[in-house]
């Protein structure tokens, strides 16, 4: 989706957010422990040749984590994620989340983001949020909870009407129905908990980590590339 009404400088940066949201293919979600687990956590993301996170605001560590990630890791992208509030909006832009996702179509957010030049990625799950995202400025649809909404079969229904609208399907996400989502045209990228589970960074298993970042992206590569 194209970026209307933007100055040519921050719809262009817009842009190429949603272009690397869309390379990378995945968009690992994160509930962090403690901003303590941020460093290491991205480390194995990049290891593993992800070098992207959506850090929800689930819990008080994930605001922090923000600003410390974009001056430890300034070549990865961040963002936020959960967020429901236009003033949560404002928070997690300020503290330099470079794009913005929510559980749902909240235009408050939206046009907060819109305002910032921010990507925001709102949640959606019928034709009408999907259709109201959209005009409201989503850059992407977050497509959630997908797995129980009828997934890759709901994704192929509504691509007749809504056929420029690109998704990123969140919820039930694994690395065994990641090609399926990752082949849709419609499906800009997948997003999930399943890379970094808040037990796994509680145990400071970033090896793992990095290993299902690893296995993703070869998913990615297979899926696109064949
Ligand atoms: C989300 O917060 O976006 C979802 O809870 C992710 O769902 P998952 O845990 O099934 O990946």
């Amino acid at each position: 989706m194209s970026e209307p009404n933007m100055p040519d400088t921050k719809g262009r940066e817009m842009q190429s957010i949603v272009e690397r949201i869309t390379s990378l293919g995945v968009v690992p979600v994160i509930e962090l422990g403690s901003v303590e687990q941020a460093a290491p956590l991205l480390e194995a993301l990049c290891a593993g040749g992800l070098p992207s996170a959506e850090i929800t605001l689930r819990t008080p560590a994930g605001i922090e984590a923000i600003p410390l990630l974009r001056r430890s890791h300034p070549d990865a992208l961040i963002g936020a994620g959960t967020v429901r509030t236009a003033e949560d909006a404002r928070r997690a832009i300020d503290r330099g989340a470079q794009f913005v996702v929510s559980p749902g179509t909240d235009l408050d957010v939206i046009a907060v983001c819109r305002a910032q030049g921010i990507p925001v990625l709102p949640g959606a799950c019928t034709p009408t949020e999907i259709g109201t995202a959209v005009k409201a400025g989503a850059s992407l649809v977050k497509f959630f909870p997908a797995g129980v909404l009828g997934g890759v079969n709901f994704l192929k229904a509504i691509a007749g009407p809504f056929r420029e609208v690109r998704f990123v399907p969140t919820g039930g996400v694994s690395p065994d129905n990641l090609a399926e989502y990752l082949e849709l045209p419609a499906v800009a990228a997948c997003g999930g908990t399943w890379l970094a589970k808040p037990a796994m960074l509680a145990d400071g298993r970033y090896d793992q980590i990095e290993k299902l970042a690893s296995e993703a992206m070869a998913i990615v590569r297979e899926a696109r590339h064949g």
